[in-house]
């Protein structure tokens, strides 16, 4: 299927193999199109079912829309039946591990949550030490109910 390349690399409980998403992450950075920055980045990423799913930069001559690897990533993860990252390896042109981008790190986290690995050149590490105090969702709720402190607007008569 697009995206996800029909790999299945693991079950829910089986270790990650980082080799295995490594592998697959330096396989699709060969597929970026950065002529502009000339920086390709490749990213795998394991799914609670099992599934892996890859995406690539792709640039544009307008800079500024360029899309990250991570943002192909987590479309091909919706496209292809949904589901949560569980491990996330991503590389650079040398099939070195990269730190996602700031809005990447937003990404990974509403699609894998804290608990999230991400492979980094100091380790194995957890979203949450990536993204401390992340905004997600339970942000939203907590203004929806109204416990988002005094200065939550006043949904009756907005400001
Ligand atoms: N890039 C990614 O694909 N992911 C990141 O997390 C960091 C940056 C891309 C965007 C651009 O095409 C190139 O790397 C240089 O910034």
């Amino acid at each position: 299927m697009a995206g996800s390349f029909g790999l299945g690399i693991s079950t829910a409980d089986d270790p990650v193999d980082w080799d295995a998403l490594t592998r697959y992450a330096t396989e699709v950075m060969q597929r970026a199109y950065a002529p502009y920055s000339k920086y390709k980045v490749g990213v795998a990423g394991l799914v609670d079912d099992g599934r892996v799913v890859l995406g690539c930069n792709v640039e544009n001559a307008a800079y500024g829309v360029a899309l990250c690897a991570e943002c192909g990533m987590v479309s091909a993860l919706h496209a292809t039946g949904g589901g949560r990252l569980r491990a996330v390896a991503c590389v650079d042109g040398q099939g070195r591990p990269l730190m996602p981008c700031g809005r990447c790190r937003q990404l990974l986290w509403e699609n894998g949550g804290p608990t999230m690995e991400l492979l980094t050149a100091r380790g194995v590490v957890t979203m949450d030490q990536v993204l401390p105090d992340a905004f997600d969702s339970s942000d939203l709720d907590a203004a929806a109910d109204g416990s988002s402190g005094p200065d939550a607007p006043d949904q009756e008569n907005p400001a």
